[in-house]
């Protein structure tokens, strides 16, 4: 098998590819030939040895992919041999061959390619928990997704609108942003760069109302504008800090809105119920059959080029997700 290997902390380009033997099947184990690998920014963070989990060296970057089942452990039951699936690996997806833990393999809907798959699961998977589960939200509220044209932000406004919230969707790049609005059809994008008082057009664009739920990926002072642009009884999903600044919040205005503000980590919430996991992505799929969700994928490289695909993140060029493919025929 051939994976894009980090031999030693470092930037993109001193990523390697290599040939290196199979690892053996443990149980509950599964053998993927990798069609996909979705690219995140924690990739980046763990080549150079910045993220909390160190896998032991040689290691492939590379959380999620998406690829035909080769081989399973006597103990499988959940899926066969020739299954297309999608699976959270952790790390070693940037490779044409992945061993993923069967329980975490999701059989993909035939309406949905390798490419869309190997970056549905993190995203789609975070964005329907946040939307549905943490925050309820309801059709008709007023939904404001920051950092929309990022991966859970598209899928944010994806899901948002199938359920019937009307979306604000904010951003950094007039053009990423032309890009969202074009392909999910929303009216409403506003610039945090270029616009400082983008929350005042938040409470125009609601007739003085404010936000009901503001999906939150961006951090720092993003956050407390938003406080100030909710409505009564509104809910700030907490997702992540994109910008890398954890902000911190005047209670006061808490209280002054009789707002919530709910915290999001879907990776963790997936081991403590994952039934209820698995039948949000059922009720994903059965939206993407119907041709009722459609998400972004702006940049795909193949294996050879990982530290292009790497650089597009860092760059922030990318709308939607950003894909690595093995080449297979
Ligand atoms: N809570 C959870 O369970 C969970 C799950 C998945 C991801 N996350 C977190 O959610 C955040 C977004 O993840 P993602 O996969 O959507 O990332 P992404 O695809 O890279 O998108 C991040 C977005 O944030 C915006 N941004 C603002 N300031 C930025 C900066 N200084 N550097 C980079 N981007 C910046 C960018 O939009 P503009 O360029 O338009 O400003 C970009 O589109 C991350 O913090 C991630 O760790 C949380």
């Amino acid at each position: 098998m051939r994976a894009m290997l980090c031999k030693a902390f470092g930037p993109p380009e001193s990523l390697v590819l290599e040939e290196l033997p199979r690892p053996a099947l443990g149980p509950g184990q599964v053998r993927l030939a990798v069609q996909a690998a979705g690219v995140n920014f924690p990739d980046v963070l763990m080549i150079q040895g910045k993220y909390q989990w160190k896998p032991p060296f040689p290691f492939a970057p590379g959380a999620e992919v998406a690829g035909e089942v080769i081989e399973i452990a006597p103990d499988v039951t959940s899926v066969k041999r020739g299954d297309r699936v999608m699976a959270m690996v952790g790390a070693n997806g940037f490779a044409d061959e992945a061993v993923a833990a069967a329980v975490s393999c999701m059989i993909l809907p035939e309406s949905m390619d390798y490419v869309v798959g190997a970056g549905f699961s993190m995203t789609y998977g975070t964005s329907y928990y946040a939307l549905v589960q943490r925050a309820q939200l309801k059709a008709g509220e007023v939904l404001l997704v920051h950092g929309a044209a990022g991966g859970v932000g598209t899928a944010a406004v994806d899901i948002g609108k199938h359920l019937g919230a009307k979306i604000i969707a904010t951003g950094g790049s007039d053009e990423k942003l032309a890009r969202v609005a074009t392909h999910y059809g929303i009216e409403h994008v506003l610039n945090y760069q270029s616009n400082p008082k983008w929350r005042e057009r938040v409470k125009e664009i609601t007739a003085g109302q404010g936000a009901d739920v503001v999906y939150e990926a961006v951090g720092g002072e993003v956050l407390e504008q938003s406080l100030r642009c909710l409505n009564w009884n509104g809910r700030i999903l907490i997702i992540g800090f994109a910008g890398g600044e954890i902000p911190k919040v005047p209670a006061n205005l808490i209280l002054l809105k009789s707002a919530s503000l709910v915290g999001v980590f879907w990776g963790a919430w997936l081991g403590r119920e994952p039934e209820v996991n698995r039948a949000n992505f059922q009720t994903m799929f059965d939206w993407h059959k119907a041709g009722k969700l459609k998400p972004m994928v702006s940049h795909t490289f193949p294996l050879e080029r990982a530290a292009d695909a790497l650089y597009a993140v860092i760059n922030r060029e990318v709308v939607g997700k950003c894909v690595i493919t093995m080449g297979r025929s």
